[in-house]
């Protein structure tokens, strides 16, 4: 058996974002975000779910971080909630939000573990939005102005960065499909709240620079692979066009300051209003890319496949399945993901910001999960990851989607992606068997095949 070891310094570490783990909606000063006016809805989520309590992780947080040490975590990635720090959105601060990351941050230091900061998960203040949201380009603005207020407090101590986590996310499944805060259905509105996204990325880490920081600063993308269902062209050209538009339209701004040709052509009207010098902006240096991958797609041409008309399938490779999500598990999409990255736009330093997926967990009498199937999951895209790094992939560290249970968006508290099991009705955290794995590939830098 190969013994499949991590370079040097590899980073090992698992992922959350507020809104999914905080609860604590509207305490110590906190504004309304877009999530807590969306889930407040009726019909917007699954079961009638929301993150009024979450994992109660805002009361819980010393708990949790001794929970991170105990699991050997070199990192940990959490999402700062914008409105606990401006509760309009800007203006004046609440010193009682800034508190407690400070606290947070304090506390994983003294427990040996790297903070990894995200400054925009998805829960943008609504009284942002009242104004236009990202579609406003004030937004940018404000952005920085918010990015600024937490490098200023927190730039000494926090050595990884991230501006935004996935903007296509943000953008389509809340601008264009409605399906996500702020449940809006209008390409133009989607293709203008992305290039914002990007220019507000690029300005914050202009604002990075100029203030002499000492931390590195990037972006998270999620990128899928996608593969053509056959090679007809017609199904080859909504492949190119689906990859266009999920990946490219972030990473060719990114990294070589354009937009892909064939997607605008195809967008035509709706493509955003964009200002001289905005793409010279966006395509500011970063530190490294943090990339998301969880699953892969066949693309087939459809007729009625909506704006970019296709079509998309569930790709598993031979002998696995589908995850909770209906996601298909594809391993070596992850790798040519990252070959992609790779040969396309630079080979950029990159962290693997999130991976994981959620299965059926089923407790015993004392609340422990056996769950082999993450094990198999996780373990399989560590092996991907191991043949990248191989291949050439400038890859330097893996945070596990997620540290714990919690609320998965539209689908509420139904998917369970955590490494450690949350019972939604005593908060009580049970570490399940993926968790006592990962702690042990974490202590040996890798595993045996
Ligand atoms: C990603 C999100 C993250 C989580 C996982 C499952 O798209 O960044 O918050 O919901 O999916």
């Amino acid at each position: 058996m190969a013994w499949r070891k991590f370079p040097e310094g590899f980073l090992w570490g698992a992922a959350t974002a507020a809104y999914q783990i905080e609860g604590a909606w509207n305490e110590d000063g906190k504004g309304e975000s877009i999530w807590d006016r969306f889930t407040h809805r009726k019909y917007t989520i699954l079961n009638g779910d929301t993150g009024d309590v979450a994992c109660d992780h805002y009361h819980k947080m010393p708990e949790d971080v001794a929970l991170m040490k105990e699991l050997g975590l070199q990192s940990y990635r959490f999402s700062i909630a914008w409105t606990r720090i401006f509760p309009d959105g800007r203006g004046s601060v609440n010193q009682k939000g800034l508190d407690f990351y400070e606290r947070l941050v304090d506390k994983l230091l003294a427990a040996g573990i790297i903070p990894n900061v995200t400054l925009n998960h998805w829960d943008l203040p609504q009284a942002l939005q009242d104004e236009g949201g990202w579609v406003n380009r004030d937004c940018t603005a404000w952005f920085v102005d918010y990015a600024r207020v937490m490098f200023d407090r927190l730039g000494d101590r926090v050595p990884l960065w991230s501006t935004h986590n996935e903007p296509w996310v943000i953008a389509f499944l809340g601008y264009a499909f409605g399906f996500f805060a702020p449940g809006i259905a209008d390409y133009s509105r989607a293709y203008q709240a992305s290039h914002h996204l990007l220019l507000s990325h690029g300005l914050a880490v202009q604002a990075f620079r100029a203030g002499g920081y000492q931390g590195k600063i990037g972006i998270v993308l999620s990128l899928s692979c996608y593969q053509p269902a056959s090679e007809k062209e017609s199904d080859r050209a909504a492949c190119k066009r689906v990859y266009e538009n999920n990946s490219a339209l972030f990473l060719q701004p990114l990294f070589k300051g354009s937009y892909p040709e064939m997607l605008f052509n195809w967008i035509a009207s709706h493509a955003p209003k964009i200002e001289e010098g905005d793409l010279k902006v966006i395509s500011e240096p970063i530190d490294f890319l943090g990339v998301n991958y969880y699953f892969t797609e066949a693309i087939a041409f459809a007729q009625w496949g909506g704006f970019l008309k296709s079509s998309s399938t569930p790709v598993s490779a031979p002998g696995w399945g589908y995850t909770e999500m209906g996601w298909g598990i594809n391993p070596p999409g992850f790798k040519s993901v990252l070959l992609d990255i790779k040969e396309n736009y630079g080979n950029p330093k990159i962290y693997i910001t999130e991976n994981g997926c959620a299965f059926k967990d089923t407790p015993d009498d004392n609340e422990f999960v056996s769950d082999w199937e993450r094990i198999n999951f996780l373990r399989a895209h560590l092996l991907a990851l191991h043949d990248a790094l191989q291949s050439g992939v400038n890859l330097h560290g893996y945070y596990v989607w997620s540290l714990m249970d919690n609320f998965e968006w539209a689908h509420g508290f139904a998917p369970r992606f955590g490494l450690v099991r949350v019972n939604y009705q005593t908060l009580r955290r049970i570490p399940k068997q993926s968790a006592l794995w990962y702690r042990e590939v974490i202590s040996r830098n890798g595993f045996e095949e």
